[in-house]
């Protein structure tokens, strides 16, 4: 990181309208490939200024991030910020249908507020395959002073990235995709960028706690963390204080972060942290150390086991993940004073996914349609009026029935307006879905196909508010949204080769207002690419 005047004044040029009140933060990112041995094979990684896994973003609520972004690879590149709300500024979101890339050897100044937002998140590479080989990061948001948050300060705060990974390089998996194979499995597991046995251990002293956020940047595989002989006290889900319930092991699904208290409470000694794949045939398995600082000696005693295919252990462990309704979130007043449960909801979309060939490749698809990219990002289109780059109402909102058919779907929705989404799973797969731009409450989950009746179910009072949501294997998840954000968002399985291959799509929230209070203008220093190149993001 480091502050430069120049940077400083351009930024100020650019931004008069994001907080101008509250800090800016200033990073410089140079994007390069470089070697990295996570599996003990060399690959080429994508390190963020030589770092695989790229640096933390450390940040307060409000903050202004400005983040100048170098691509030194040989091929276009963007980076989206999982989690990261960008509020009233979708052009800001880092994914091809909101943002250009970045063509290589130049950069990007992704200009980000963390507007009313706390909690553990992390960035990564939303193009092509990039994902595979790293480029990615934790985001961290604390509240800010007098802010009261629901523990008291940790001894230390470490994040824990944990992911599927592969041998196999990105462009060569890319290659498989583009020609119409499945992903295979991947080959180990990683804890921040290491594999098994050269693990870098988590230093604790004896008495004291530690919080631990743990991210899930892998690409396919719900994995479960644990570490032998303590317990962990959930605390955050996403930006959201949950109630403190405690644990012995934890799914994190692809996509998802938790934040865990972990009290160095034991002898002191070595103890294993683990991270094993749920759902999957072959169970892998890699393991780091939990070193405390005056420890007598190494691990004792095998790594613990965890869950390996239980669901029913997963859905009743992610059932009993609620908001403490009484914590504070990024204002002082609780969480719990939005009465989510008491507002009627407008409108219920029902998304099923799919996976099928089309002209003879592998192909994924949510409501029948199966994503395909544009030549220009959708939010460009709509700003600039380009016709043809998108149909409004390309994805029904129920699933319509019959084969997946490649469109770029984009669903219209009322800003403002309070919807039921639904996720429909009739795979016998685990799916994990995201949506940028929101939380939502995740108000139910369970066995079968939902109905209406499914309603009664619902936790209409101490859900929690998250921004991506699991669905079990030929299950059900519904979450409620309230649609306050203006702007074009992603909603995409976490699940990389699907996303890739078309199980995602874009939701147009629209205001027929020009005002901005509901959405900032096209940013100055936009790119403008495909059918927008050329065009001006000022009147002349
Ligand atoms: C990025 O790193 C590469 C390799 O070290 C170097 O050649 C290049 O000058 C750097 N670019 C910037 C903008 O720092
Ligand atoms: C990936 O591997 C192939 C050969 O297996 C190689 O040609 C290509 O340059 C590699 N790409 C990267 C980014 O490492
Ligand atoms: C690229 O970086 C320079 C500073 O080195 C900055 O002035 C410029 O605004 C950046 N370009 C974009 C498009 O953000
Ligand atoms: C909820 O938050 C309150 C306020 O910080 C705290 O006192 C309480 O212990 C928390 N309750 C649970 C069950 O986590
Ligand atoms: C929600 O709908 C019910 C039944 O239509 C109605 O009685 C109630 O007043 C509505 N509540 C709100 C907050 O609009």
């Amino acid at each position: 990181m480091q502050l430069n005047v120049a940077a400083l004044v351009t930024a100020f040029a650019f931004f008069a309208i994001v907080g101008a009140e509250d800090p800016y933060r200033f990073f410089t990112w140079n994007v390069t490939y470089g070697d990295i041995y996570p599996l003990g094979v060399r690959q080429q990684g994508i390190l963020i200024n030589g770092q695989f896994p790229g640096p933390d973003i450390h940040s307060v609520t409000n903050d202004n991030l400005i983040i100048n972004v170098f691509n030194s690879l040989d091929q276009p590149f963007l980076i989206s910020w999982n989690g990261i709300q960008q509020r009233r500024n979708s052009y800001m979101d880092g994914v091809a249908g909101t943002t250009c890339p970045i063509p290589p050897g130049k950069n990007y100044t992704y200009i980000l507020q963390v507007k009313d937002q706390i909690g553990s998140f992390y960035y990564f590479p939303s193009l092509d395959f990039h994902k595979a080989a790293g480029g990615f990061g934790g985001i961290r948001i604390l509240s800010r002073p007098r802010i009261p948050v629901p523990f008291p300060d940790p001894a230390g705060d470490y994040t824990v990235l944990i992911g599927d990974w592969y041998k196999t390089n990105h462009t060569k998996l890319k290659a498989l995709l583009d020609g119409g194979r499945k992903l295979p499995n991947p080959d180990g597991i990683l804890i921040n960028g290491r594999g098994p046995n050269n693990g870098v251990p988590l230093n604790v002293e004896q008495g004291k706690t530690y919080r631990l956020r743990i991210s899930n940047v892998g690409l396919q595989n719900s994995l479960n963390f644990r570490i032998q002989g303590h317990k962990m006290k959930l605390v955050e889900v996403e930006g959201t204080h949950t109630l403190q319930s405690t644990y012995s092991s934890l799914d994190v699904h692809v996509g998802q972060s938790y934040s865990v208290l972990v009290t160095a409470d034991q002898p002191a000694q070595d103890y294993y942290i683990v991270v094993s794949s749920r759902f999957t045939s072959t169970i892998l398995t890699t393991t780091t150390i939990l070193k405390y600082s005056n420890s007598a000696g190494p691990v004792s005693g095998p790594p613990p086991g965890g869950p390996t295919i239980q669901i029913d252990w997963s859905l009743n462990q992610a059932r009993s993940i609620r908001t403490n309704l009484t914590a504070s979130g990024p204002r002082p007043n609780p969480q719990g004073s939005y009465h989510y449960g008491m507002v009627n909801t407008s409108r219920t979309i029902i998304l099923s996914s799919s996976a099928g060939q089309i002209r003879g490749k592998q192909r994924y698809g949510i409501n029948s349609v199966s994503y395909v990219p544009a030549d220009t990002p959708l939010k460009l289109a709509d700003f600039f009026n380009i016709g043809g780059v998108f149909r409004i109402g390309s994805i029904s909102p129920n699933p319509p029935g019959g084969g997946l058919f490649l469109d770029t779907p984009v669903m219209g929705a009322d800003f403002r307006s309070f919807v039921e989404i639904v996720f429909n799973n009739p795979e016998n797969i685990i799916q994990s879905y995201h949506l940028d731009g929101y939380s939502f409450f995740v108000v139910g989950m369970d066995g079968g196909q939902w109905s209406s009746a499914s309603r009664k179910g619902y936790n209409l009072h101490d859900a929690i508010a998250r921004c991506t949501v699991q669905v079990y294997p030929k299950s059900w998840s519904a979450i409620y949204v309230p649609l306050d954000n203006v702007g074009m968002w992603n909603l995409r399985s976490e699940f990389w080769a699907r996303q890739y291959l078309g199980q995602q799509f874009y939701l147009r929230v629209y205001t027929n207002s020009n005002s901005l209070r509901d959405e900032f203008p096209i940013p100055k220093n936009a790119r403008l690419c495909g059918r927008a190149a050329g065009r001006h993001t000022r009147p002349l």
